[in-house]
């Protein structure tokens, strides 16, 4: 399925590997140009030139490397000094850590909502407007499936991106956004198999005395498809949600999870 979107510019952040290169990848694949963020610039560079080579034939499509902490103003800066009138913008930064809440001060806290909640938001007031404008625009925030199913030592995660989710239910819904051609939706992903996943499994694994692949084959056993998903899966719902046929849905939490969620809603 052609997904209409070739030659639109995207901004992935955190891009250079997991989730965020999944969706960086996608797009590519259909031909749109990207933006790619991430702060360790080696393995941005290199993820970018992964993606360069791989690059669907034909398609004149450009990658650009931005180096840049997403969270911080001056990140941002630089982002929007390469351009600013992006069609498409994924949401990324890493998670939170896990922990025990009462070891959580003011300062944490600050860190999470920042990372988790107010850069999207700071990115999604940057480029809306000039998106309802030109008459087209997808904004994908990646949160989690701790949103819709919080787990207990995620607790910064819940709460930070809790904000996000009710923030967006509501901008995804202006009638100044909505009907002009743009949409908001957060993917909430359950169990992936990124670099993220593997530094919790081997924390859990150093703490229980197992073996990393003893803690993994458990937690594999959890999901119904008794696997983990791949950023390759996640990267092309991304694309679909930012294609022309997604114009319909909006304000929706998309949760990718292996029939993880047991519940029907
Ligand atoms: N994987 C899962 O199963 C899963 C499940 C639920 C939720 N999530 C959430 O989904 C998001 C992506 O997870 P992932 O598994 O893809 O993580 P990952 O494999 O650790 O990749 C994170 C990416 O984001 C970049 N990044 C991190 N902080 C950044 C910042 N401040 N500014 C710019 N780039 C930044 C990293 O590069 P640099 O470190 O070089 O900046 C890297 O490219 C995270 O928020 C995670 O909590 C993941």
């Amino acid at each position: 399925m052609d997904l209409g979107i070739a030659n639109k510019w995207a901004l992935v952040c955190g891009a250079s590997k997991g989730l965020g290169l999944g969706c960086a990848a996608a797009l590519v694949g259909e031909g749109v140009n990207v933006v790619m963020v991430a702060r360790g610039q080696e393995a941005l560079d290199a993820a970018a030139a992964r993606l360069r080579a791989g690059a669907v034939g034909g398609k004149p499509i450009e990658i650009i490397t931005v180096p840049a902490d997403i969270t911080t103003v001056e990140g941002r800066a630089a982002v929007f000094a390469v351009r600013q009138d992006f069609d498409i913008v994924v949401t990324n930064a890493g998670g939170p850590p896990s922990g025990d809440f009462r070891d959580w001060d003011r300062e944490a806290w600050i860190k999470a909502v920042d990372a988790n909640m107010l850069t999207p938001i700071e990115l999604i007031k940057a480029v809306v407007d000039g998106m309802a404008a030109r008459g087209f625009g997808r904004i994908v925030n990646i949160t989690s499936s701790a949103v819709k199913a919080p787990i207990d030592i995620l607790g910064l995660s819940n709460g930070a991106r809790s904000g996000l989710t009710g923030f967006v239910a509501g901008v995804a819904r202006n009638p100044q956004l909505a009907s002009k051609g743009v949409t908001i939706n957060n993917l909430l992903p359950g169990k992936f198999d990124t670099d993220r996943l593997a530094s919790i499994y081997q924390a859990s694994a150093e703490k229980t005395s197992q073996s990393i692949d003893a803690v993994r084959a458990v937690a594999q056993k959890q999901v119904p498809a008794q696997r983990f998903g791949t950023p390759q899966e996640f990267g092309a719902i991304c694309a679909f949600l930012c294609s022309q046929q997604a114009g319909y849905l909006t304000g929706q939490n998309i949760m990718p999870d292996g029939g993880l969620y047991p519940g029907a809603f």
